[in-house]
């Protein structure tokens, strides 16, 4: 059988971030709840010329630079936070990267689940056309209520990856276990720009969506529990992943060695909430955070979206993966990023996402993508250097 998986992941957040103790300081709490209680420090905030594409754009921008443009057929764009009932994002995103036009292009929706949705469908495509190359998108804004619980856990950011035959990254593994259950932990009506959830509900339906997929995951021949070095998890904030690296390994009567999990959250700590971007996040902060050589090492992912969707699976990392990482510039984005305060981080909230018929944005974004402004109801983005 062909290897399929990731020969190259790239991530992007805004520039801009509260700080999770001016949060409590502003809601009089102990800021201990959100660095322990919650295990996050910071929320990205996205400008007002910010969104889906354009973190998205910025993702995907070096991949494009290192490893061109040829052979990519298929556009798959993971997202809750859609800015179109009808049209994929990713178009707005295959024209700013100059992509060829010979190319598919989708949006994929569950919840924080669909990019692992559009990634074992590239995996599966690439198989069968190993000359091709699929571009997968994770990105989103999670955004939830002010005053509301779900405050603390919100965020926003892009992970990019180039899914290939015989991969330089990683190989996805062909066994999978998949969960389904019809709940209502946490969803999004049409009209709404926040989400309504039952966050304690959530989490119990995470950790049980965990354990089904698990054991699916082990009946259809997967790995046990053992062979893995490090896991991955979808990430709403860290103390979740805390939470199911704990449970699982109970459930496998295996002690709790929390640093085969911890690695994974760093960069989610700093980031927040990147819905279907979070899992993706977390192993990009797997492979760059961890400073022993991962080579051939077994790494276990859990993705969960409400509603709900859950599936383990696995990935092997591949020989000479530190050559086709962004290591140095995910560095930089997360160094460059600059705090603002509680008053600041409230405009943001509100201007967010415009749904006028037509408003010009202020210029904020420091990257290379806009959207400039929306005319009647067209969204106009725009790329900085052409
Ligand atoms: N010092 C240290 N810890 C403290 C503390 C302090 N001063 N004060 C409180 N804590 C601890 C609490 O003891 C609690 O710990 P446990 O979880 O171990 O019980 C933790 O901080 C959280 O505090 P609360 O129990 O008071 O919970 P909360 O009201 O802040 O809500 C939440 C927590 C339900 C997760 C909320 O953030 C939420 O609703 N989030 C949105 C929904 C969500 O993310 N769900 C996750 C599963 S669904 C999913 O994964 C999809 C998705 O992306 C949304």
């Amino acid at each position: 059988m062909t290897a399929t998986g990731l020969s190259a992941i790239s991530f992007h957040t805004p520039h801009r971030y509260i700080g999770l103790d001016t949060l409590a300081e502003h809601h009089g709490i102990d800021p201990d709840k959100f660095s322990k209680g919650i295990g996050q420090e910071k929320i990205a905030l996205p400008g007002h010329d910010e969104d889906i594409v354009t973190m998205a754009a910025e993702a995907a921008k070096p991949i494009i630079d290192r490893y061109g443009s040829d052979g990519i057929d298929t556009v798959l764009f993971a997202t809750e936070t859609g800015i179109d009932q009808s049209k994929a994002a990713g178009i707005y995103m295959h024209r700013l990267l100059g992509l060829p036009a010979n190319c598919r292009n989708v949006e994929f929706k569950q919840a924080c689940y669909s990019a692992t949705a559009a990634l074992q469908m590239a995996c599966s495509y690439v198989a069968r056309k190993p000359d091709r190359k699929v571009l997968v998108i994770a990105s989103d804004v999670a955004r939830y209520d002010l005053d509301s619980s779900g405050e603390a856990t919100q965020g926003a950011g892009a992970v990019a990856m180039l899914v290939t035959a015989n991969p330089t990254v990683l190989e996805i593994g062909a066994n999978s276990g998949v969960f389904t259950e019809d709940i209502m932990d946490f969803w999004r009506p049409n009209d709404r720009r926040t989400p309504l959830f039952d966050g304690k509900y959530s989490t119990l339906r995470y950790l049980n969506a965990m354990i089904e997929a698990w054991k699916d995951y082990s009946e259809n021949g997967g790995h046990s529990y053992d062979a893995f070095s490090h896991f991955c998890y979808h990430l709403p904030f860290s103390r979740m992943g805390e939470k199911a690296h704990r449970h699982l390994a109970k459930a496998n009567k295996a002690p709790i060695e929390m640093d085969k999990a911890l690695t994974g959250m760093a960069y989610n700590r700093v980031i927040g909430n990147s819905y279907t971007a979070s899992i993706y996040l977390a192993v990009l902060s797997t492979l760059e955070n961890t400073y022993a050589d991962l080579t051939g090492q077994l790494l276990g992912l859990f993705s969960y979206g409400s509603g709900a969707t859950g599936e383990f699976f696995d990935a092997k990392v591949v020989e000479g993966y530190q050559d086709h990482l962004f290591t140095a510039r995910h560095a930089n984005i997360l160094n460059e990023r600059i705090a603002v305060s509680y008053d600041d981080y409230v405009s943001l909230w509100n201007a967010y996402p415009l749904d006028d018929g037509s408003a010009t944005m202020p210029e904020e974004a420091r990257g290379r993508y806009r959207l400039a402004s929306i005319d009647e109801n067209k969204r106009i983005y725009i790329d900085q250097h052409a």
